[in-house]
């Protein structure tokens, strides 16, 4: 046998039909096991992987099916093609149902089952890899990246643990840059729908009607240039999460659909009037006062309390000084690798700078200085006058530790 030969088993109680399926397969390149019955194929499968499974649905002493439902018992991976008698399109659909990847009906070309088995495996291989690389990406950027040391990112991170196991729509609010999409992501990884699709979607970024069609899709014809049936990103995100992003620039007659989405649960495309279930878990994120928003009629107050179930804030950098200095820790130690800097630190000075500085555009701000600043830095350590110019001059309006201390005991004086 040769490393990349394909191990099948065929069930098939009819003698003759499988000695010359097995020999054709054989010849395909494929090793080939066989049984004789539904029970020895249970047997088979139970104590053996097999790259795909070839049953006929009626078996001598049982059914095709439990076949079936063993493999997807025992080996899920593994592709099941049955082989149903001539003209019995019903049991085909069942087995379909049931999880079969392909069916043939009898007579049985050798050609076709053949492309079937190698369909079937490919498939298997492309699954495989998709979970291999999504979990590669959630170590990336799942909640093991989220940086924090202050107690108020501990509290946000409870909230992210506690409603990631829940479908609730959850509302992430914050100031630019705080990590709302950072948040968003993380809820989706700790989610059990980890394994379907995260799909984002900045609100802010398209007109009303292009906004519409991205989300819930459009039938042909629909409007000028829809020239086939599109998807929308809640189909898309069905089994997963759909991130809105700045979901306070949304028109009044989106905000609508998008409450009827959530209430629902179901869509409706551009120019159809079908509605399609979804089951999109949906986390929306604004940086701006939705309260205000809603108070000047400007963001529609049903579609606000039905968002806003699961309202998680993050609180600026600046009122959480302790993180600063870890971030940029870790964003140095990260953008070292790739700028090749001597700088494997901060100096002192710049340090109290980093948790000195006010951070307006919060940790994308600090993300952007500490790469710019190891460009600039040329010794060990990244010196205060490598940091922008508005961050070190945050060190000298800061007190010293020793200056606060003193201060102190003024006070308690
Ligand atoms: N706690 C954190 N740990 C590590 N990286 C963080 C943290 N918070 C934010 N970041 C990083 O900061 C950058 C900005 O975060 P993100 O895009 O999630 O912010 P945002 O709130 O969505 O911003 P905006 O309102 O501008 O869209 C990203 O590169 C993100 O990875
Ligand atoms: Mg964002």
């Amino acid at each position: 046998m040769t490393m990349d030969e394909k191990k099948i088993l065929l069930a098939e109680d009819d003698a003759s039909q499988s000695a010359l399926l097995a020999l054709e397969l054989k010849q395909r390149g494929f090793r080939v096991e066989t049984a004789r019955g539904a029970l020895a194929a249970c047997v088979r499968v139970e104590k053996d992987l097999f790259d795909a499974v070839v049953t006929d649905l009626r078996l001598g002493d049982g059914d095709g099916l439990s076949v079936l439902s063993a493999v997807k018992a025992s080996q899920p991976e593994t592709g099941v093609v049955v082989i149903t008698g001539h003209g019995s399109i019903d049991t085909a659909v069942a087995a379909m149902k049931a999880g079969a990847f392909d069916y043939l009906t009898k007579p049985v070309e050798p050609e076709e089952l053949a492309l079937a088995l190698r369909k079937s495996i490919e498939h298997r291989d492309l699954v495989g890899e998709v979970r291999r690389l999504r979990a590669e990406v959630r170590e990336r950027q799942g909640f093991s990246k989220i940086v924090s040391a202050s107690a108020a990112m501990a509290r946000v991170l409870e909230l992210v643990s506690k409603v990631a196991a829940t479908d609730a729509t959850v509302l992430v609010t914050g100031e630019s840059g705080t990590g709302k999409e950072l948040i968003a992501r993380a809820i989706h990884e700790n989610s059990p729908r980890r394994d379907g699709s995260f799909v984002a979607i900045n609100c802010g970024a398209l007109p009303e009607g292009l906004l519409e069609s991205e989300l819930f899709g459009h039938v042909k014809g629909s409007f000028t240039g829809a020239d086939r049936n599109k998807r929308g990103l809640f189909e898309e995100a069905s089994g997963g999460t759909l991130f809105l992003d700045e979901i306070t620039e949304t028109t009044p007659g989106l905000q609508v659909k998008l409450l009827r989405a959530l209430q629902e649960g179901e869509i409706r495309r551009v120019g159809d009037n079908h509605p399609v279930k979804v089951s999109a878990r949906v986390v929306a994120a604004s940086n701006r006062d939705l309260t205000k928003l809603v108070a000047d009629g400007k963001f529609r107050d049903d579609l606000y309390y039905r968002l806003k179930v699961f309202p998680i804030e993050i609180p600026p950098l600046r009122e959480r000084p302790e993180d600063a200095l870890l971030l940029a820790e870790s964003f140095l130690k990260r953008a070292r690798v790739r700028t090749g800097s001597p700088a494997a630190r901060f100096s002192p000075a710049a340090a109290k700078a980093l948790s000195a500085y006010a951070w307006p555009g919060n940790v994308r701000e600090l993300e952007h200085a500490v790469e710019r600043s190891l460009i600039m830095a040329s010794g060990p350590a990244v010196e205060l006058s490598d940091l922008p110019p508005e961050v070190a001059s945050a060190a000298a309006s800061a007190p010293t530790r020793a200056a606060g201390r003193a201060k102190k005991k003024a006070k308690s004086a």
